[in-house]
């Protein structure tokens, strides 16, 4: 059983949630299916909990539209990575909430809740109680300044609202005043010892998440509150409790078992599903970001301790974080790629390649797209792909059939290592060392090319014909190992590389294919088999334009030049500060499309934060906006020429500057226009140009 943390409906997937959480999975389950393990691998939208309530009220919309919208894009976003669930299920399924509200009423039944008056954060000013991320403040523990009330993102720690240092309403900022409520909490603390000695057999576990769940277990567990006042999220199946409902970590973790059960009900067997929670004999595994360690290896334990007689976790292989130029990816923060934008310049393949290299196993790690460059080009391409070629060309231009001859010292010694590498992998792969498996393919993509360099065929084609097909069948079941052993990780590479080697049949293959001895090819002549990625040497476009509005419009406190905008970006919003005082009434700016550049290293003008700067022509005193097209919506992509944006990060204002950004006549039109590699080509969003609002000279200067 396989389950991976399900995401929460609110904004889209970005190459760190992969990295963390969904990439792994996937891999280990192509894996174990190989091997010929029978799996069920479920994820799904988080949908409830206060992130999504959050965002509906900044967006002025509704709750289940995010959630309908996003989990419709994870699909996308899943299937467009090949990372491939068997289902991937919502918590707002009416089975669902029927689960979850089963296990509330067994747990309470069997005394392991507990209904309790609380302590919780009122908010005056917005007149109602504040659910846990309604409440930002210092971390008790590390310092971190934005912690939430339910848990500190900087260290982990979970915490309670009261804890927090300078507590404050992230809606309205007013300081929170603490009232009593009434709530349900789960007993963890009696739960304590059974934890403990459950713990004592996961030696095996990664040391970080064993270390750290010792640790939150040794602190001594406190009965945790598992209902909140909120109208958004499972509602309690008791009467009188209308204004509360079941806390959304608690749910969402039953999210796996309804998942599991909705799942098997789809296929037309209802029961599958106990298979996998109640027989002993099957492993269950929880992929997820170290955010989430807790509540996997105490939390959901502890509650199905309290159910009975159902499966643990047996591994919760968390991985640490990937960053994007040193920093947390984040889409708030605007740091980082989406999984979209990534795949806009990036195959899918090549992406998970680089990532399963760099996965953030036992420590953070970095993703830049020049290493990917470096290593996709050296690793995938000029070795795997490349051999792949030599051979394969060589069989079709000298018509040498491959058949296995009398194998050599040399022959036997490569048979071995293939199979020695397979094995290592394979243990490492079980083992949820996806990182460390994928050296061992590394290491016999090296050997192969060594060993048909040595083996010459070239040369033997003269001299031995019997002999250099041999040879060529060895080289050719080398690279069905490596083959195999790439398609967790690369499954549509590895899947058109079995095309053009000729295995019988790829998609029911399984391990033990490997070992047929007399087994045959039929390769057929063929390009590279891999297009060499070249990120940006012909694209040297790095400004992220956007087509942005204006939502709000107000007068800098501290300067009589300076306006603070407040900018929305589609699911996105920013606030920026532009010099606009002299130009524009406050008025006329609301509601006015305007392009964005979004990719501005963040400053601070006079106190006010700055995350971009908006675009106008200047002629002379006039100064006026840039504008986009009617048709186009904000967060849209504005391009210069036919380049996209190349996603390599940030920009100083200097760097900005150098791209001459100027209005030209192009067509009997004055548009607006950058400068690349020497270039000068047009603002356009899908080909349509960027005007400006009122008339200005050519050659006037956009800042
Ligand atoms: N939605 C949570 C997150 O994105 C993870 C929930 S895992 C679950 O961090 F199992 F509880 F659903
Ligand atoms: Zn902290």
């Amino acid at each position: 059983m396989v389950n991976a943390a399900l995401p929460y409906a609110n904004g889209s997937l970005h190459l760190g949630h992969i990295a963390g959480a969904y990439l792994s999975p996937d891999i280990f389950v192509r894996f174990n299916r190989m091997i010929g393990n029978e799996v069920m691998f479920i994820s799904g939208s988080d949908e409830y909990g206060t992130p999504i309530t959050i965002s509906a009220e900044k967006q002025k919309t509704t709750p289940e539209e995010i959630a309908e919208k996003f989990h419709r894009e994870f699909l996308e976003t899943f299937s467009s990575m090949d990372i491939k669930f068997d289902f991937f299920t919502r918590t707002s399924y009416q089975e669902h909430w029927e689960t979850a509200q089963e296990i509330f009423l067994d747990l309470l039944g069997k005394g392991y809740l507990a209904e309790k008056p609380m302590i919780s954060p009122y908010c005056a000013k917005c007149g109602r109680f504040m659910p846990d991320r309604y409440i930002e403040g210092t971390c008790p523990h590390c310092g971190f300044k934005q912690a939430r009330g339910d848990q500190c993102d900087e260290c982990g720690r979970t915490l309670d609202p009261q804890e927090l240092i300078d507590p404050r309403c992230v809606l309205c900022d007013e300081v929170p005043e603490f009232r009593e409520t009434s709530h349900f909490f789960l007993r963890l603390d009696l739960f304590q010892e059974k934890l403990m000695t459950w713990l004592e057999e996961k030696n095996f576990w990664r040391s970080n998440v064993l270390a750290f769940t010792r640790n939150f277990i040794s602190a001594g567990l406190k009965e945790r509150p598992i209902t909140r006042d909120l109208d958004w999220g499972v509602p309690i199946p008791l009467k009188g409790y209308d204004h509360k409902r079941i806390y959304v970590w608690f749910e969402a973790l039953i999210g796996y078992l309804s998942g599991s059960k909705i799942y098997s009900e789809k296929i037309g067997k209802p029961d599958y599903w106990k298979e996998f929670y109640y027989d002993g004999n099957v492993r269950t595994y929880y992929f997820l970001g170290k955010d989430n360690i807790p509540f996997h290896t105490v939390i959901w334990p502890a509650i199905l301790m309290g159910m009975g007689g159902i499966n643990l976790p047996y591994d919760v292989p968390a991985n640490e974080y990937l960053r994007f130029k040193g920093e947390q990816f984040s889409k708030s923060r605007g740091i980082g790629l989406t999984v979209a934008e990534a795949l806009k310049v990036i195959p899918k393949d090549y992406l998970r390649f680089y990532m399963a290299m760099n996965l953030p196993e036992t420590g953070d790690s970095d993703f830049t797209l020049s290493d990917l460059q470096d290593k996709v080009n050296s690793e995938l391409i000029d070795k795997f792909g490349n051999l792949i070629h030599r051979v394969v060309s060589f069989i079709t231009k000298n018509q040498v059939e491959p058949v296995p001859g009398i194998p050599d010292q040399s022959d036997l010694k490569a048979l071995e290592e293939a199979e020695r590498r397979f094995e290592n992998y394979s243990a490492l792969i079980s083992k949820v060392q996806i990182k460390r498996a994928f050296y061992e393919w590394l290491e016999l993509v090296k050997f192969s090319n060594v060993y048909f360099n040595d083996a010459a065929p070239w040369k033997l084609i003269r001299t031995d014909r019997a002999k250099c097909a041999a040879k060529l069948h060895t080289a050719l079941v080398l690279i069905e190992y490596l083959d195999y052993m790439l398609y967790p990780y690369c499954p549509s590479s590895a899947e058109k590389v079995a095309g053009i080697i000729g295995p019988d049949n790829f998609s029911s293959f399984v391990s033990s294919d490997l070992r047929r001895p007399e087994k045959s090819f039929s390769p057929v002549a063929t390009e590279v088999p891999f297009e060499k990625l070249d990120l940006g040497s012909r694209n040297e476009n790095r400004i992220d334009l956007r087509v942005a509005i204006i939502e709000e419009a107000v007068m800098h406190p501290n300067s009589d030049h300076l306006l603070i905008l407040k900018l929305s970006l589609g699911t996105e919003k920013r606030q920026i500060v532009a010099g606009l005082r002299n130009h524009y009434e406050l008025s006329d700016l609301k509601g006015k499309k305007i392009v964005l550049v979004a990719n501005l290293k963040k400053a601070k003008l006079r106190g006010e934060v700055s995350e971009g700067m908006l675009l106008a022509a200047a002629d002379g005193e006039k100064v006026v906006l840039l504008k986009p097209d009617e048709d186009s919506l904000p967060g849209d992509r504005i391009n210069l020429g036919d380049l996209p944006f190349n996603m390599s990060g940030q920009l100083t204002i200097d760097e900005l500057k150098g791209f001459n950004l100027k209005i030209e006549n192009v067509d009997g039109k004055n548009v607006a226009t950058a400068t690349v590699s020497g270039k000068q080509m047009t603002m356009n969003r899908n080909g349509i140009s960027i005007s400006t609002y009122g008339e200005v000279g050519t050659g006037s200067t956009v800042r």
